[in-house]
């Protein structure tokens, strides 16, 4: 089996997982969490989103979290920025990695950002050059690309052609995301196959949410076609709040036990992770859907690290 021998997780709990919580949680909880993320070890970390306060409360005061988590040396911090505005609430936060987002879908587009995704393009041209003039990275998502709550089947080549302009419009890296969680493996190895076709692999990132059980057969299908960057959330948070249907994204945990079984290195501690995510859950005061987090280490595996 061709498998990568280290894979870069990145951490969205703070800001996939927490903006689809009915329980608001305050910015020091918000801060605690990154922080001990960070502690076990998660190379990069989305804290937070600087969209509208009107549409998504839960990610209120993102400023404040960026501000306030620790930068522990090589941690990067990224944050979601729909607009001109966001940026600019970006920047002033000081903020050197951001991501956009758009989507292979029309319907599901209109209903997250209000805009079609060739205005989503419009209004990342007002501000990603300038990002990227400051030394910014910029991610960019696609959402629905396996499938869209409103229209279901999306086709393959429209996921391609919207990856592609990302690319084109400055992101350095792509994220491919299974937004309501309907992909099947031989869809990921389909797709991954395609987008390796029009882009370098080392510019895609998968997003799976966990939503029928599919996502780490999914990561496999990924890794098998040279895809290295994974996205998840630890104890399996998060949901759009503009995607029916959608629930928790892959939990953290799953992914890094099943990376470090199969002997492929992420650098992230499981037992620090599983700290993170119990005071989260503590917070929530509901139990969070990880499966690792559930049943812990296997026997003689010590914590999986
Ligand atoms: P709009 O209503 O069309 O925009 O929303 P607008 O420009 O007319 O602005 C409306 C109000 O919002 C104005 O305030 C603006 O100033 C304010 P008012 O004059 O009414 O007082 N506003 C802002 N405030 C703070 N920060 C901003 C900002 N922009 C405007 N950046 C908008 C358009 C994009 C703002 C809105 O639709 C929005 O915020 N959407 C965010 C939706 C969201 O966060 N969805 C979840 C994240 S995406 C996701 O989860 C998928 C992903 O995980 C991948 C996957 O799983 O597929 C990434
Ligand atoms: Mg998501």
């Amino acid at each position: 089996m061709k498998l990568p021998l280290r894979v870069t997780v990145v951490e969205v709990g703070p800001r996939d997982g927490l903006q689809n919580e009915a329980t608001p949680l305050s910015i020091e909880d918000r801060v605690a969490f990154c922080d001990r993320l960070s502690a076990a070890g998660l190379p990069v970390i989305e804290v937070g989103a600087f969209v509208s306060p009107g549409w998504v409360p839960q990610m209120a005061g993102s400023e404040e979290v960026l501000r306030r988590v620790k930068k522990r040396p090589g941690l990067r911090l990224s944050v979601l920025v729909p607009n001109r505005k966001g940026f600019e609430r970006a920047r002033a936060a000081g903020a050197r990695e951001i991501a956009v987002f758009t989507a292979a879908s029309e319907s599901f587009n209109r209903r997250n950002i209000n805009a079609t995704i060739d205005e989503s393009f419009t209004r990342f041209a007002a501000f990603v050059p300038e990002a990227r003039g400051d030394g910014l990275r910029v991610r960019g998502y696609v959402s629905t690309c396996f499938g869209c709550p409103y229209e279901g089947a999306v086709p393959a080549e429209r996921v391609v052609e919207v990856a592609t302009r990302l690319v084109e419009a400055g992101c350095d890296e792509v994220s491919i995301g299974d937004t309501i969680g309907v992909a099947a493996p031989t869809q990921v190895s389909d797709l991954a196959g395609r987008l390796g076709e029009a882009l370098p692999v080392t510019k895609l990132a998968v997003h799976f949410h966990d939503t029928r059980g599919t996502a780490l057969a999914n990561v496999l299908a990924a890794l098998q076609e040279g895809i290295t960057v994974v996205d998840s959330a630890a104890g399996g948070l998060g949901g759009c709040p503009y995607a029916p249907g959608a629930s928790g994204n892959l939990a953290t945990e799953d992914l890094v036990s099943m990376l470090h079984g199969m002997g492929i290195e992420t650098g992230v501690d499981l037992a620090g992770v599983v700290q993170a995510s119990r005071a989260i859950e503590h917070r929530l005061g509901r139990a969070l859907p990880s499966r690792y987090l559930q049943a812990g280490p296997a026997p003689g595996q010590g914590d999986g690290s």
